[in-house]
């Protein structure tokens, strides 16, 4: 093993046609890399979706801050294709909770999600019932933008959308965990709903909606199990 590379990145001539700085990265000690990961995943380890939401308000900073977190996250072609739309207005939360509520009456009870789904989603106890949209202080949708709309008009290609969004989603759902808030991936479907709401264009789709706050007190969560190391790590 040598740290010798034949093609360095960047190259001379890629240097001189595009602007590069050195990354700025600081060493931890082993030890401490050690303490870091296992308080990291302890804390992680303590997340949970909550389907009941305290109404307390949630300083607006704060959900910012889990947006700039969010857009931390690596995106095919750095394009960042996505759009967060946060409201704890009253009205616009009644919409999105009605047009939920009427998605999900379909889903639930109209067998919209077939047989197979109901039974994976049974241990959870979730139905048609939403009430937490209009409760949560803040609701935030996540859009994903399938390509983007340049300045005159025509259309960019976006790239891996789906995968840039949903680890951004993951880094905001985090950094929202960290910050001591709680929220739910919630994706009454289809969401097309959403983009009437929230004004948003076409180029942008719903992803995923989160209503964000702290628990309601006493609020329960179903007794599910994590998988364990050795039955998603396989080492070779
Ligand atoms: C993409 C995605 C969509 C989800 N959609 C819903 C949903 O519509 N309603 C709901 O109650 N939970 C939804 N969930 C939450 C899952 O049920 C929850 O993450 C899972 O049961 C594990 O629980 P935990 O988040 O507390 O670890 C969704 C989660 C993901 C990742």
């Amino acid at each position: 093993m040598s740290d010798h590379y034949e093609y360095p990145y960047p190259s001379t001539e890629l240097e001189s046609q595009h602007p590069f700085h050195p990354y700025d990265h600081q060493r931890i000690p082993e030890q401490d890399m050690q303490k870091r990961a296992m308080s990291f995943f302890a804390e992680m380890n303590t997340r949970r979706s909550i389907r009941m939401f305290s109404s307390e308000p949630v300083p607006q900073q704060l959900i910012e801050l889990a947006v700039r977190t969010a857009s931390t996250a690596p995106s095919g072609a750095h394009k960042q294709p996505w759009t967060f739309v946060a409201t704890q207005n009253k009205d616009i939360k009644k919409a999105i909770r009605d047009a939920a509520e009427e998605e999900e009456r379909t889903n639930y009870l109209q067998n919209r999600m077939n047989a197979d789904w109901q039974r994976a989603i049974a241990p959870l106890g979730t139905d048609h019932h939403k009430e937490f949209l209009e409760i949560a202080p803040w609701v935030v949708v996540l859009f994903e933008q399938r390509y983007e709309i340049a300045k005159d008009g025509s259309q960019l290609k976006n790239y891996y959308v789906k995968e840039s969004v949903g680890i951004a989603a993951g880094l905001f759902i985090a950094a929202l965990h960290q910050m001591g808030l709680s929220t739910l991936t919630h994706t009454p479907s289809p969401m097309k709903f959403l983009n009437h709401i929230l004004e948003r264009p076409t180029n942008e789709r719903p992803f995923c909606l989160f209503p964000i706050g702290y628990p309601l007190d006493g609020v329960k969560v179903p007794d599910i199990r994590r998988k364990e190391l050795n039955e998603i790590f396989h080492l070779l």
